[in-house]
């Protein structure tokens, strides 16, 4: 078929052109903007689920959403280096002042919000230095004491007095939010808290890897009951079929029962895995409708370029210990190991390899589905080591 006018999209974030299969998320969303407006507040939303899983799109999706209905959104993703700790405080006081700007020419408030960029533009200076740094400012002026925690209260307080008027809410959506550092993670959520009981229209609505929720409740305590969490999983068989079927047809194509069993079947209901499996079939395909033969071509290229890809980039984030340790969860042939059987696998005991899983848990390439176990946070990593031969992927 005609590439130029191929419709998918495997991407980071990228908007598919067939959004499937998260109506629960939108409608709750939806639900929570609506009653915002009428000065209702409920809790923010966690998203948590694999890569690739589609995160970043539904965030996004989101909050176009609450820009529409008037919020005031401000899109961040965190970092988990030393060096983001700096790079995501200044990119929040940008965004801030980006946003507010948009905010209050849409709404024609400029004179209540200009005191409010401007505050927005101090944290920056003063807080993007990072929590080792304390000034006490002789003018005593708002957000810019460098206690981050004091700065980020003040700022969300003064910021939803000034729109709550209006009926809008502020909207703080934050990508990757497992790698949110401490100090800053540990402000938003107090400040989240203090939001819900002043009745501040503040939200916060957070995507990341599945030990997101993990993380939030190890940073503070009431955590668990601050937000109302999702997690986002592979498509169910019928919403991964639309979400091959609707774009091919939209875009003149068409496709068999059978090519479509087989494509839906290849992706495991992966938004990633659809979106290169449906460019795949697409180019492979001479005509429509697409048939099993088609299908099967098309599953071998996408394997294909899974395997030069989206693979290859986690996996050589890995060190070699730490590649030597995933070579032993997926030698296991389980999804889901007890972290003793890896160890075994590696002819170490638990504690030997200990500081290799926790590396690889930092590096957010595994995480602990339970206590004791561990399992890959990329879909179908195991496979892609067991495809591979050579002697860095044999425990
Ligand atoms: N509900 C969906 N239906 C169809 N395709 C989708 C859906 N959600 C996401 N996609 C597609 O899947 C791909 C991956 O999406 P996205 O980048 O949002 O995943 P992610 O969970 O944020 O991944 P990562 O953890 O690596 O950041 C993109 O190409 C996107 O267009
Ligand atoms: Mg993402």
């Amino acid at each position: 078929m005609d590439r130029e006018l191929n419709p998918f999209k495997p991407g980071s974030g990228l908007r598919p052109p067939a959004l499937e299969g998260r109506d629960r998320q939108l409608e709750d969303f939806d639900l929570l903007v609506a009653r915002s407006k009428r000065r209702n507040y409920d809790r923010g939303m966690i998203l948590s689920g694999l890569r690739g899983v589609g995160k970043t799109t539904l965030l996004n999706r989101l909050a176009d959403h609450a820009d529409r209905q008037g919020w005031l959104t401000v899109t961040i993703e965190a970092r988990p280096d030393d060096a983001g700790v700096t790079a995501v405080r200044a990119q929040l006081s940008q965004e801030l002042t980006v946003g507010l700007r948009r905010f209050s020419r849409k709404h024609r408030i400029e004179k209540v919000v200009e005191p409010l960029i401007e505050m927005a533009r101090r944290f920056s200076v003063d807080v993007a230095l990072g929590p080792a740094k304390l000034t006490v400012k002789s003018t005593g002026e708002a957000a810019a004491t460098g206690d981050i925690a004091l700065d980020v209260e003040e700022l969300v307080e003064e910021i939803t007095a000034a729109i709550k008027p209006k009926g809008s809410a502020f909207g703080l959506f934050i990508d990757e939010m497992q790698d949110l550092d401490r100090g800053l993670l540990s402000a938003l959520l107090a400040t989240q808290h203090r939001a819900g009981q002043r009745e501040w229209p503040f939200f916060i609505i957070g995507a990341g890897l599945p030990n997101l929720p993990a993380v939030l409740a190890d940073t503070r305590s009431y955590a668990e009951r601050q937000f109302a969490y999702s997690s986002i999983g592979p498509l169910d068989a019928a919403a991964a079929a639309d979400a091959l079927r609707v774009p091919i047809r939209d875009f003149g194509g068409d496709l068999s029962a059978d090519a479509l069993d087989i494509l839906v079947a290849a992706s495991g209901g992966y938004p990633y895995f659809l979106q290169v499996f449906g460019q795949a079939v697409w180019n492979v395909a001479a005509d429509a409708p697409f048939d099993e033969e088609d299908a099967y071509l098309a599953v071998e290229v996408g394997v294909k370029r899974l395997d030069e890809g989206f693979f290859p980039s986690r996996w050589r984030r890995a060190t070699e210990r730490e590649r030597r340790y995933m070579a032993a969860i997926a030698h296991t042939g389980e999804e889901s190991p007890r972290s003793g059987q890896v160890a075994r696998l590696m002819g170490a005991s638990a504690s030997a390899v200990s500081d290799v899983r926790d590396s690889a848990l930092k590096k957010g390439l595994i995480w602990a589905p339970e206590h004791g176990r561990i399992a890959f946070t990329v879909p179908h990593m195991a496979d892609f080591i067991r495809r591979q031969a050579g002697d860095d992927v044999r425990p």
